[in-house]
């Protein structure tokens, strides 16, 4: 590890791949908190069309590469390729932090569910622990968040979506009994939650989940794992309804970023002025 005073050596370097990857926020963060805890490395956005996950991992070690984030489509491929994975990577099913060791040794890590979490928690000072928490979505995203989550032992999650078996294929899974049920929306219930978390794609197209308004009040804290310029259309919809609380999931891209760069690192970045500068740069 090269440090802001070794002058000689190259700087480490890391990387984020995905596709699409132009628009990517995360060499801005990582810039941002090596200039900060003054860490000499760069970070680069590398562009990886399908097919060409393994090739691409390659060329990047082989160049002498230490670290890499993954994200869409990648994340599943990066989970098959690594040779160690962490326990939240397992249970995530998805890696999202590749890191590799002086043995050559290429590691797998999920830090999305912590960056969540850490979001709520510190950032928003929003307690997990015996909470009533809506989950809208089934697929990886939500998949990634779930341990983290659980490990702060709300009262209850349920994960609703619009194909009703993958929600309650997800809960099986992770079989907690009582404390996670998957349903379709129509079975979400109806009394209010506490915290009502969008992870579906629908954000992406403008799409509103068909979430019932007895699920929300005003005390409801309602959060997009999306982010954009502007509110989603789900933030507007926990507006219209009154919810004391709508966030979106910039603090979770900044966050799960800190972790990664804590794993690689072993410093932990402030991510509050990250937060701001990314949020201005939009
Ligand atoms: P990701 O890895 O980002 O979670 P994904 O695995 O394709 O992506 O999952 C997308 C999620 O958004 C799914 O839960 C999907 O619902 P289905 O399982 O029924 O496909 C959900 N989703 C996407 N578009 C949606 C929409 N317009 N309304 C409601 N849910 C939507």
């Amino acid at each position: 590890m090269s440090s802001l005073f070794d002058f000689d050596a190259k700087p480490d370097s890391y990387a984020v791949m995905g596709s699409p990857i132009s628009h990517s926020k995360s060499p801005l963060i990582h810039t941002e908190f090596a200039r900060q805890t003054q860490q000499r490395l760069n970070y680069s956005a590398i562009q990886v069309d399908a097919g060409g996950f393994e090739q691409a991992v390659g060329n990047f070690r082989a160049n002498g590469g230490k670290g890499l984030n993954i994200t869409v489509p990648f994340k599943q491929e990066a989970w098959e390729f690594v040779d160690q994975r962490s326990e939240r990577a397992i249970q995530a099913g998805a890696v999202n932090t590749i890191s590799f060791n002086d043995d050559g040794d290429c590691i797998g890590d999920n830090t999305d569910g912590v960056g969540l979490v850490r979001d709520l928690m510190e950032n928003h000072a929003i307690e997990l622990a015996s909470k009533r928490i809506l989950i809208l979505g089934a697929g990886g995203a939500v998949r990634g968040v779930l341990g983290p989550m659980l490990m702060q032992q709300p009262a209850e999650i349920i994960i609703a979506n619009r194909t009703e078996e993958k929600a309650v294929a997800l809960a099986n899974e992770f079989n907690r009994g009582e404390q996670l049920r998957g349903c379709g929306f129509q079975s979400i219930g109806d009394q209010p939650f506490d915290i009502i978390i969008n992870g579906t794609a629908a954000s992406l197209a403008g799409d509103l989940p068909p979430i019932p308004t007895t699920a929300i009040s005003e005390t409801t804290c309602c959060y997009d794992m999306m982010y954009g310029k502007e509110p989603t259309v789900f933030m507007a919809w926990a507006s219209e309804h009154g919810a004391e609380k709508v966030l979106d999931g910039l603090g979770m891209l900044v966050e799960q970023a800190a972790e990664s760069f804590f794993i690689w690192r072993g410093v932990r970045p402030e991510t509050g002025e990250v937060i701001a500068s990314v949020k201005a740069a939009l």
